[in-house]
This record gives structure tokens, sequence and C-alpha cells, in this order.
């Protein structure tokens, strides 16, 4: 993936500074208004802009699909390329869980001229998996699990399979927890580069939500493409333990109905 190009093209789908202005086409805000999801508008465009000019023997890749519209979004007029979800379908924190049923009927209204392959796991476990893809992944979207570990795993898990040069982008990446594992990520890893932050403040911020930041990957030579024995640690830990105890978190606070506090007695002023 040619990401200087990317960067150099920012224009085409934004008609000024994508921080403060809106992408030039209405499609994106209209795809948010119509499949449910967190990925904002502005994000959507970058996505989109990015498989657009993805090479055909490279593959998108996303971590966290739910409704799917985040993953629509990217392969909106692009049906030469390859894109793959990756989505466990457990129990939502926010904005309600998608049945693997939901995200097929997204798929099948938004991008049936796309090529689109649904993996269904933990992705912490399937991206190790020999033959999960079957291409470099030019393009890589993480919108999974926002923990400080999964967000470390989300970049080491992928790097094997990363294309020798790779736009990775990462949701809600204004947490400043976030940012602090990217940072340490970035300063443990060769290749790595932070090309761009566009924040944003949150659910209620239409245009970037709780932010995205783009990160560029460039193989230094001979890198192997295999996880240290120290991620590949965590990631055992993240698989059999971390990623189980956050789903059962979620699904019991599900159940479980919001406190309501009661009503103060006004107390009567010392005499
Ligand atoms: C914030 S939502 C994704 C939103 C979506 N990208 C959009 O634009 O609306 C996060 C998703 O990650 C999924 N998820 C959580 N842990 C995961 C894991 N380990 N592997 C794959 N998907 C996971 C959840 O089921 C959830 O649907």
């Amino acid at each position: 993936m040619d990401t200087t190009k990317f960067f150099s093209r920012l224009d085409e789908a934004f008609p000024a500074d994508p921080r403060s202005a809106e992408p030039v086409h209405p499609q994106w805000a209209d795809l948010a208004a119509e499949v449910p999801g967190t990925t904002a508008v502005n994000a959507l465009a970058m996505l989109n802009l990015a498989a657009q000019l993805m090479p055909e023997a490279e593959c998108y890749l996303e971590v966290g699909a739910r409704w799917g519209r985040s993953f629509v979004a990217a392969t909106q007029d692009v049906s030469d390329k390859r894109f793959y979800a990756l989505e466990s379908f457990g129990p939502a924190d926010h904005g309600g869980a998608a049945t693997r049923a939901d995200l097929d009927r997204t798929i099948e209204r938004y991008a049936a001229h796309a090529d689109t392959h649904v993996v269904e796991g933990d992705s912490f476990r399937t991206l190790t998996r020999p033959g999960v893809v079957d291409r470099p992944v030019g393009v890589y979207y993480y919108d999974g699990p926002a923990s400080g570990t999964a967000h470390h795993l989300a970049l080491a898990v992928i790097e094997p399979l990363l294309a020798d040069e790779a736009l990775v982008f990462v949701a809600d990446a204004t947490r400043p927890k976030i940012q602090q594992v990217h940072g340490d990520y970035l300063a443990g890893h060769r290749g790595w580069s932070l090309a761009a932050r566009w924040d944003g403040r949150g659910v209620e911020d239409t245009r970037w939500g709780g932010g995205l930041h783009a990160l560029v990957y460039r193989r230094p030579p001979g890198a192997p493409r295999t996880l240290s024995p120290a991620d590949e640690r965590r990631r055992r830990l993240q698989v059999a333990v971390r990623g189980p105890l956050g789903s059962a978190t979620r699904r019991v606070a599900g159940k479980v109905p919001p406190i309501v506090s009661a009503p103060r007695r006004r107390l009567a002023p010392l005499a």
C-alpha cells in the first residue's frame, strides 16, 4: 500500500482539513444513519479512500465489524479487492450486540458487489491461524476490544500479516490509555510510525466519534514474521483469560439494570 499516496489524496474525500470538515460525499452520513454502529462519518470516508487506493494484490482486514457499518463503508465502489471482517459476536458494552445474520444482511444490502469474507471468532485466536488471509493486509482497521492488552495485541498479531508497507487505522484512539499503549508499542517495535491523528470528543461527535489514528508500517529488512515470545505469552493470556473475562463482565453488565440513585433527602439546616 502506497501510504504516501493515501495522505496526498485526502482532498478527494474531504474538501478541507478532515479534522474540521465533513466528507465531500453525503453517502457516509447516510450510511451512518442507516446502519447501526460506532464508526463515525469521517472515519467511514477515510476507510473507503484507503480501500480505493489499496493494490489488488493486498486485502483490507477489519477487527470488530459488528453490524458492518465500517466494513461496508470500506467496500463502496470497490469491486476488485478482497475484504475480511473478523467478528466474535460477543456481548456489547454499548450500542447493542449484533448477530452473524445482522452482519450478513448489511453485507448483502450494501456490499453484494464486493469480495467479502467474514471470519467468526476471537481475532487474537484466528489471526495467528495459518491461511486466515490469502494475501498481505494493506489496510487494517482495528475496532475491537479496547483494553490496553487488546490494543497492544491488535498491532502485534497483525504485524506478521501486513504488507511490506501498510496502513493501520485504530478506532477510539483519542483515549489517553490507547495512545500510551500505541506509544509503547511503536517504541518497542521497528517499522511503525504514527502518521495522522483525527481526534474525537466521544460517541456524540458525529464527525470523529472516539477518534481515529492512522499508523504506517514499513517492514524493516529481516523483520521476523512471528510474534515475539513476550507477545505470544500476552496473546495466550488474552485468549484464555482476559477475553473471556471481559465478555462475562459485559454479559452480566447487560443484565443488570442501571443503578437509579434515590432522591436526596433535604437536610434541615443545623441550628
Ligand atoms: C465497537 S464494535 C465495532 C463497530 C463497527 N466497526 C462499526 O463501525 O459499527 C466492536 C466489535 O468488536 C467485537 N469484538 C470484541 N472482541 C473481539 C475479538 N476478540 N475478536 C473479534 N471481534 C471482537 C464485538 O463483538 C463488537 O461487535
